[in-house]
């Protein structure tokens, strides 16, 4: 069984189908059609939806935007879910639709239950958020017909400073007695049938389970294994999910290290890395849409092993490792060595990730990365870069240079670093560096950009990390889009 507070009404369910997603749970068994779909795909918004959660202290409530579409219900055991329908209190619109409404910020009104659900997650989360606070709230919803400025404007309305208590403040301390009363205490279940949606609490948990069900798939923020559900109309018929397990969520800071439990979500990561490598931060704000970083996890972005995810170029740039569990046993593992082929990896039958482990920020290198991609906000790279290098008194001392979308796999450029270890940092080092990345790599061309395209931003991305180098207060360095 799992249960869930659906606003305030306590929801306890165990026979429905594990691969419902959250979207289909509202408008097909509540008859709740307020939230719309527009992709099924986690890119337009439309059926975004917020779900409070205890904060780690249980005594506050995080209020996080999702899209329901990529949400399975399994993934609500503990929480809270809130609806368009659930705004309007007392025969009034909540402030952040009365906005909408004072602004004109609906036409077809098809986006518009999505854009108040990102509105009023912002209006939970920030005071008087600013313009790109707004935009950034905002990115993963798409509206056709209206336009963007109407929709900041009551952004700026409803979430800028003074405004009243709305009827989740009034109940927050009632919301999180109940939240802290069906806090899950033991592995829940979804199942229907031969489907089943395991969710335990513990990693020792985990591990056994997925030990006792290696045909599993595990499922985290599931931004992509819903799409297999959503996408191609397959079935899962064993799902286990992690997003409970208290261990996986953790960050913990060493000396020499960062260790970033596998189900934390790109959202929590953000300060951790971004205080040690700016420029991580600066390129999880262009890491799809609010609403899947704050579903999609490191470990997952990871574990699924797309020869695009934007987290691996930049881990493997700053050698990072991965833990990897099986039943008790665990080994450590160079990220770089974790991808072997397309969607091919060196995880092993029932083994799953456990944490990622980050180095601290070394002062003696320079780690710099750089997103390519049609779109600045919400999209996926076309080339990802990210260069670590340590130069000492002109010389390359050690150079790693990692890429995505050049290969079947996220990889290192070892022919370029090659032609730069060892030599002075100059203009004609980083011209030969850039010519030996073409031994490095054979892209491909698909609808993102041409091989030719991808080879040539390869280097001359390579071309600006040395520009920028030599004048360190460029501001554009991960904003470039094509
Ligand atoms: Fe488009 Fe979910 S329906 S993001
Ligand atoms: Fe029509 Fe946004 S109001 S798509």
């Amino acid at each position: 069984m799992i249960q869930f507070l659906l606003n305030q009404e306590l929801r306890s369910e165990h026979a429905l189908d594990p691969n419902l997603t959250v979207l289909d749970y509202l408008r097909e068994h509540l008859g709740k059609s307020g939230t719309k779909e527009g992709c099924a795909s986690g890119d337009c918004g439309a059926c975004t939806v917020v779900v409070g959660e205890l904060g780690a202290d249980s005594q506050s409530i995080r209020y996080r935007s999702l899209n329901s579409c990529l949400t399975f219900v399994s993934s609500l055991h503990g929480k809270q879910l809130i609806s368009v329908e659930d705004l309007k209190h007392k025969g009034q619109l909540h402030s952040v639709q009365q906005a909408m409404v004072d602004c004109h910020g609906s036409q077809c009104g098809f986006c518009t239950p999505g854009f108040v659900m990102s509105l009023f997650a912002l209006q939970k989360n920030s005071e008087a958020p600013d313009l790109h606070r707004a935009q950034e709230a905002l990115a993963g919803n798409l509206c056709r017909c209206t336009g963007y400025r109407p929709i900041l404007a009551a952004a700026e309305q409803a979430c800028g400073g003074g405004r009243q208590p709305d009827q989740f403040d009034e109940r927050n301390a009632q919301t999180i007695a109940r939240l802290q009363a069906i806090a899950p205490s033991e592995t829940g279940e979804l199942n229907s049938g031969d489907k089943r949606c395991l969710v335990p609490l513990t990693v020792a948990d985990l591990a056994d389970l997925y030990s006792s069900h290696p045909e599993a798939r595990l499922l985290a923020g599931g931004t992509d294994l819903a799409l297999e559900v959503t996408q191609f109309h397959r079935t899962l018929p064993v799902m286990i999910y992690v997003g409970n397990v208290a261990e996986l969520k953790r960050i913990e800071h060493f000396d020499d290290r960062l260790e970033i439990g596998a189900a934390t979500t790109l959202t929590d990561c953000y300060a951790a890395l971004e205080a040690e490598y700016p420029d991580f931060g600066a390129l999880l704000h262009r890491f799809a849409s609010l609403q899947i970083r704050n579903q999609g996890t490191l470990g997952g972005n990871i574990g699924n092993a797309s020869p695009i995810g934007d987290s691996p170029p930049l881990l493997i740039a700053l050698g990072a490792s991965i833990v990897l569990r099986k039943g008790d046993e665990t080994r450590t593992l160079l990220l770089q060595d974790y991808f072997i082929d397309y969607r091919i990896t060196a995880r092993q039958e029932s083994e799953f990730i456990e944490k990622i482990i980050v180095p601290r920020a070394d002062p003696a290198r320079r780690f710099r990365a750089y997103k390519v991609s049609k779109r600045l906000d919400d999209d996926i790279s076309a080339v990802c870069a990210a260069f670590d290098l340590h130069i000492d008194q002109g010389t390359v001392l050690d150079a790693r240079a990692a890429f995505g979308g050049m290969a079947a796999i996220p990889k290192r450029a070892k022919a370029c670093e090659d032609a730069l270890i060892g030599k002075p940092w100059n203009k004609a080092t980083v011209e030969a560096a850039c010519q030996a990345m073409a031994d490095d790599f054979t892209p491909l061309s698909d609808f993102r950009a041409s091989k030719e395209y991808r080879l040539l931003s390869a280097q001359n991305l390579l071309r600006k990390y040395f520009i920028e180098l030599q004048t360190p207060h460029t501001e554009t360095r991960v904003t470039d889009y094509v």
